[in-house]
Parts: C-alpha cells; sequence; structure tokens
C-alpha cells in the first residue's frame, strides 16, 4: 500500500473520502500507525495481527513470558479516553495495555474534564497528546476519532490515535478481535474463506456489525445475509463496499430459514441509546431472538457470536453449547488489542523472535 501523510490532505478532502481510500493515511514506515476503519486492514495485515495475537497468547502464559512482554513498552503512556459508555472495551484495553507494559490514565466521563468548562474536545483531546504516547478513545460523534488523528497530525506532537468505538459507524478494534475468534474457529475448516455469516439485530445503527461486515471484503468467497426488522437494516454505504468488492449479500427478514445455511451467526442489541422518542420500543424485535431450540437447526461446525452487552438476544441456555463463542471473543479481545498495540510501536519481530526462541 502506498502510504500518505495525514498533514499533506484537508480535512474536507480526507473526510469525503471512503474507508478504503483513507487506508493508506494511517499507515507509517510500513506499519499499522492509527487504527481507525476496520476497512484500512488488508489481508496480510490481518494475518500478522492474527498470528502476532496467539504468539502474545502464548507467551503470556508463563512468568518468564508475562515479564518479557511487560518490558516492551515500559517507558510509554497511554490515555485511555472513554466518553460513552464501556466495559468490555475499556477493560480489554485496560488489560492490554498492562500485557505489553503501558502505562494508561483514563478520562472515563468527560463531566470530569475541562469540557465543562467550554474547552472543544478537540483541546482536551490534545492536552492528553502532551503527556501520552498514544490515545484510545471512545467517542458518540461518528469521525470523530479520526477528525483527532487529523488534528494531532497537524501538531508538534503527533500520537497515534487507536478508534475504540465512534458514533454509529466504526468499532475497528471489535472488528479485529471478531475476525481473530472467526479465524481460530475455522482454523481447521479452512479458515474465513468461502464461509456465510448471518448478521442479525440492529444493523443500521450497531457499529460492530457495521466494521465487520467492511472487514469480511478482505476474504474470497463470503457470503452475507443481513437479518434485521426493515427499519433497522444495513446501511447502503456498507451494502456499497460490499458490491464494490463483489461480496455476495442478502437483505432478509426470516431468521430461521437462515439458521441452517449459515457458519456464523452475528447477534446484535438493539441500540435504543440512538433513539429520538422511543421509537425502537415500537419494533418487534423477538424474531431475531436465537433460542435453545435453534441449536438443532444450526451446522455442527458454526459458531455464534455477540459482542455484547446482550439483552434477551441470545438465550443463556445457548451458553453452553460448544458453538457460543461469545465469551472467547472477550478473551480474544485482549490478545489482539494487546498485538495491534505492540505492532503499532513496532515490536512485533522482537515478539515474535521470542515466541521462536521460547515455545
Ligand atoms: C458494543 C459497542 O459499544 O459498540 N459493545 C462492545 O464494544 N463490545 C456493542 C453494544 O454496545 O451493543
Amino acid at each position: 500500500m502506498n502510504e500518505k501523510a495525514l498533514n499533506q490532505v484537508s480535512w474536507e478532502k480526507f473526510s469525503g473520502m471512503t474507508p478504503d481510500e483513507r487506508a493508506p493515511y494511517f499507515m507509517e514506515h510500513g506499519r499499522t500507525y492509527h487504527a481507525l476503519v476496520s476497512q484500512q486492514f488488508s489481508r496480510p495485515i490481518l494475518e500478522d495481527l492474527c498470528s502476532l495475537a496467539t504468539c502474545v497468547r502464548r507467551i503470556a502464559k508463563t512468568r518468564e513470558g508475562s515479564s518479557f512482554l511487560q518490558s516492551r513498552l515500559f517507558d510509554k503512556r497511554a490515555m485511555l479516553y472513554f466518553a460513552q459508555p464501556s466495559t468490555r472495551t475499556y477493560l480489554s484495553f485496560d488489560s492490554a495495555c498492562q500485557t505489553v507494559g503501558l502505562d494508561c490514565m483514563d478520562v472515563r466521563d468527560s463531566s470530569t474534564s475541562s469540557e465543562v468548562k467550554g474547552e472543544s474536545p478537540e483541546d482536551t483531546i490534545r492536552t492528553f497528546s502532551s503527556y501520552t504516547d498514544l490515545i484510545i478513545m471512545r467517542h458518540p460523534a461518528g469521525g470523530f476519532a479520526e477528525r483527532i488523528a487529523w488534528m494531532l497530525s497537524n501538531t508538534s506532537r503527533p500520537v497515534p490515535v487507536i478508534n475504540a468505538g465512534s458514533g454509529k459507524d466504526q468499532h475497528p478494534t471489535q472488528a479485529l478481535l471478531d475476525i481473530y475468534t472467526l479465524e481460530r474457529s475455522f482454523e481447521n475448516i479452512g479458515g474465513i474463506d468461502g464461509k456465510t455469516v448471518a448478521f442479525v439485530g440492529d444493523l443500521n445503527r450497531g457499529r460492530t456489525a457495521r466494521s465487520l461486515a467492511g472487514l469480511l471484503t478482505k476474504y474470497d468467497g463470503v457470503k452475507i445475509y443481513f437479518v434485521a426488522p426493515p427499519e433497522l437494516q444495513i446501511g447502503v454505504d456498507i451494502l456499497a463496499q460490499l458490491d464494490a468488492a463483489k461480496v455476495p449479500y442478502e437483505i432478509c427478514h426470516e431468521f430461521e430459514q437462515v439458521i441452517p445455511d449459515v457458519d456464523a451467526i452475528y447477534m446484535t442489541r438493539i441500540q435504543d441509546e440512538w433513539d429520538v422518542d422511543n421509537e425502537s420500543r415500537l419494533i418487534d424485535t423477538s424474531k431475531f431472538y436465537f433460542t435453545k431450540d435453534h441449536l438443532s437447526i444450526l451446522k455442527k461446525d458454526a459458531v455464534i457470536m455477540h459482542p455484547l452487552p446482550r439483552r434477551k438476544e441470545i438465550d443463556v441456555a445457548v451458553d453452553g453449547d460448544p458453538r457460543a463463542v461469545y465469551w472467547r471473543q472477550v478473551r480474544n479481545g485482549m490478545w489482539i488489542r494487546s498485538a495491534l498495540i505492540l505492532s503499532i510501536f513496532g515490536l512485533d519481530d522482537k515478539v515474535r523472535g521470542y515466541c521462536e526462541e521460547n515455545l
């Protein structure tokens, strides 16, 4: 990929680009510098990150290995800026930082920062960049993490930015952990290529489904079903990306008919925090729940996924089935985020070398 400098493009021009067109601006010296949109990750980068995550997971099993990992980034600091609620993503990044020895500071509530004194979020985050070497941020505004990366690239202290969830549009590191989970689940049955994936639930406002659907375009022979009530169907921007990548898809609303055909089911909750007037309560989503009875019609090698938190989309009685991998997704998130941070700081080779010599 031909790298491009983020400080050489105007915000107007940059923000009008497709996610694929933006990707070269997030690379530096041949590696990922910012992690902002899922589509920026090419197939080779995805494969490298997955194998590095497996290295980290294996190394972290021993005390010596943990201490090796923790001495990688002891001289660096990260800022966790979470302006939206989060349990898993926050803790996952916190654990990933601890795994690689990166000290963390956090702001989890904008009401405790100078934003209440009228400071712009841009200035607040520029302040963070003065103290830290990496910014990991979640924000309710779509595209905001990209705006910050662009803004910082025009300052004397640019630092990498990881998008930990932005508005309704993107959640790239969730897509990475989802890919890692799919890779691991399908490693003995040909990997992700050629598999059929169903996204179910609130696909219109669900950034996890949008980011993963965008990332699946990097695999060959994938087919996608989008299963949702009409009001919650996937956005036309994602469909345009699938069309451009020649990924076949079907829009449907009969969940049960799809179950026997798929290799992975990606369940999501209704994202009613975006409601203007409680309009979601008028939508009947109960036909889009995965119940214990559905297990008998699901392929034996298939997986059931969920970014969590869940409400009623997956019956807890399903949790004990070996095909239910949503709790594994949570743990995989920690490994792939550690791998991402290591590769941003150019430490992949050192970690792979340790793996080869010692394990
Ligand atoms: C999701 C999020 O916040 O986008 N959760 C997550 O990060 N694992 C999905 C959700 O809140 O429903």
